[in-house]
């Protein structure tokens, strides 16, 4: 059935059976067999999942999602539509990787489509209000890579989107940008040990000027191994019948020094309606492509506040475009890819030195957290602990859990322990030895101590049902021992590998912790970070009595 639409498809696009790879080469993008200049002109293809209800969450993040590329017949449906567009790629929010994508991949690829996608899921990121880098996360943006790495035409994972912000917005939120860096290491690790050339991303809010240069030099800096390949830049800057001088001239000038491709991983402002698109051929053009290579219109399906580009009728059967829809096209349509430089123009690839922490713009350390290592962290769960949660399933468990891990680290405070081991800062480049760990070892972490640390006093394992005693556990002495040896030589960085599918810790089931700013660990750490200083302690379980 596809495959006849996909014939009839040929008469708009021409037929492509294998995407070529895209490299990077410098600042630029490359097809790495026709060495022709890349530039992304996409849209984004996701519809909005309900937005969360959440008053502190000043970012409207999702709390659910709908994985487009799971939907055959909405694929079908679409790429006739996204054919008119002449689009060369999408951008796609968020998947659930256990679901089957090959209708949508393969119809996407044979139409010399490219998809850059997300690996965050709502329930899945880097929280920019408490970031942790963990095996919960790692294993699941894992378990995305591996659903996608047959398919040719995914040309980049992105590690995150819109996690770091301002400091005047939220304390500290600048802190995220090394467990992004560390993300992007571990992804890129894992990409490379499976010969995988896709290219690795991140794509941020816009900001102001001296805030974003920061931070795409952070996320560039130092060495490859720890840099992004693409930095894209969410950008509305351009409203009705602007002008580059008008919208774009300072952005073009604060990003013309970056060392690393660059695209407008959004664009399409709708506060001066209606939307020309006129920003394409400023994008495109001599002003500005020697900076940027192309960009993601925002959105083809419809977005709050008026974004959509297409309506679904006939229960979703049918596609209506709107005049929005058919002034991108033309602009579109209009375009000249640049050319030049050439890939033999490029130059090297550049990673300079990391941007210089200053007090009230940028507090982000060059000491990225440690990879993620599933194997201590089951060690620890079937050697180390004395009290464990019990564990449900429960949609709530994520938020009880991050509740707990308050509770227990508020005891464990007061009788003179420490939550170090669980916690970390980004600011100050201090991670605990555990701070890798998924939520539910931190919490039988914290728990244990505390009964630990109380005598093993049986009212101290309980905390409301939520937790019990292990039968049998080792003596803390024995438990200290074993903890040392699970953590002993730890490599702190190393290549990742798939999760194991079945975890006997349980370390991987549920969601890990919340999207962005909702949920159980920004409360867990705001209140460890007020009570004590996140520091590692000189060695891990010294406090233990
Ligand atoms: C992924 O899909 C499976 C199978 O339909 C479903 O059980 C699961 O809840 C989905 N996960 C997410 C995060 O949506
Ligand atoms: C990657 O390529 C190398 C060299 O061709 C090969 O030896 C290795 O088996 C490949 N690894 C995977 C995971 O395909
Ligand atoms: C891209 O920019 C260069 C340098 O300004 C210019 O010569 C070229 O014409 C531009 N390409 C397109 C397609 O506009
Ligand atoms: C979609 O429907 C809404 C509500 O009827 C309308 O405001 C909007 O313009 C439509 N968009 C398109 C793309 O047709
Ligand atoms: C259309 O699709 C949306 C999003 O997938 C879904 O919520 C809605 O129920 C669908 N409507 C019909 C009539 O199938
Ligand atoms: C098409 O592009 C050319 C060259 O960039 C430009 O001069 C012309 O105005 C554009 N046409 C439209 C309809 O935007
Ligand atoms: C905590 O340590 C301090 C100083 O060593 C001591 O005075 C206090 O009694 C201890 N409190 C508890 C609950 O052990
Ligand atoms: C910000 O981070 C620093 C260093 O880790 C910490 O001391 C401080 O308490 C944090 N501030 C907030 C508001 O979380
Ligand atoms: C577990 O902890 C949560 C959050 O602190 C609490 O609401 C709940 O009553 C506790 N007990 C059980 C059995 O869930």
């Amino acid at each position: 059935m596809l495959f006849s639409k996909l014939c009839g498809l040929a008469v708009l696009i021409p037929l492509i059976h294998a995407l070529n790879p895209i490299t990077r080469r410098g600042k630029y993008l490359y097809d790495s067999v026709t060495n022709t200049r890349f530039s992304f002109k996409g849209v984004a293809y996701q519809q909005q999942g309900a937005t969360a209800n959440d008053p502190n969450d000043q970012f409207a993040e999702p709390s659910n999602f709908l994985d487009p590329l799971a939907d055959s017949a909405g694929c079908k449906r679409d790429l006739p539509v996204l054919g008119q567009l002449q689009i060369n790629a999408i951008r796609t929010y968020s998947v659930n990787s256990t679901l089957n994508h090959d209708d949508c991949m393969e119809a996407f690829n044979n139409a010399g489509i490219y998809v850059v996608l997300d690996l965050s899921t709502p329930g899945n990121s880097i929280n920019r209000a408490a970031p942790e880098w963990t095996t919960t996360q790692l294993d699941e943006y894992i378990s995305t890579i591996n659903a996608f790495l047959k398919y040719d035409n995914v040309l980049a994972f992105n590690v995150a989107n819109e996690v770091v912000a301002q400091l005047d917005v939220i304390p500290n939120a600048t802190e995220a940008a090394p467990y992004i860096k560390a993300a992007a290491r571990d992804v890129k690790a894992f990409l490379r040990s499976k010969n995988s050339t896709a290219l690795v991303s991140y794509t941020s809010t816009d900001g102001p000027d001296t805030w974003r240069q920061n931070l795409f030099e952070y996320l560039s800096c130092d060495s490859d191994a720890t840099s992004v390949d693409i930095f894209g830049l969410n950008n509305y800057e351009w409203c009705g019948d602007s002008n580059f001088q008008a919208s774009y001239a300072g952005t073009e000038q604060t990003f013309s020094i970056s060392t690393v491709p660059l695209m407008f991983s959004e664009f399409g402002c709708v506060t001066s309606p209606p939307r020309l698109w006129t920003e394409v051929a400023a994008l495109f053009g001599p002003e500005m492509n020697q900076t940027w290579s192309g960009g993601i219109a925002f959105s083809y399906f419809p977005a709050e506040g008026g974004y959509g580009l297409v309506n679904l009728t006939n229960n979703n059967e049918t596609v209506v475009t709107n005049e929005d829809f058919a002034r991108l096209q033309a602009q579109y349509a209009n375009l000249t890819l640049p050319s030049t430089p050439t890939e033999a123009d490029a130059g090297q690839d550049v990673f300079s030195a990391c941007p210089t922490p200053s007090a009230s713009i940028w507090l982000a350390s060059t000491n990225l957290p440690p990879t993620p290592n599933d194997e201590a962290c089951q060690c620890l769960e079937q050697n180390a602990f004395s009290c464990k949660f019990i564990q449900t399933n429960s949609p709530q468990e994520s938020a009880i859990v991050g509740e707990l891990i308050n509770t227990a680290c508020s005891l464990l405070g007061q009788n003179n322990g420490s939550c170090d081991p669980i916690g970390g800062s980004g600011i100050t480049g201090d991670y605990g030895a555990i701070s890798f760990c998924d939520p539910i070892t931190k919490l039988n972490y914290a728990m244990s101590e505390f009964f630990d640390i109380t005598n093993r006093n049986p009212v101290s394992c309980n905390f409301d049902g939520n937790a019990t005693a292990v039968p049998n556990a080792p003596s803390p002495t024995q438990a200290q021992a074993a903890a040392s040896s699970c953590l002993a030589n730890l490599a702190a960085t190393f290549t990742p590998t798939s999760p194991a599918t079945s975890s006997g810790s349980g370390s991987n089931s549920g969601p890990g912790s919340s999207g962005s700013t909702s949920g159980g660990f920004k409360t867990a750490v705001t209140v460890i970070s007020l009570t004590w200083v996140v520091m590692i302690s000189a060695g891990l379980w010294t406090l233990l009595v």
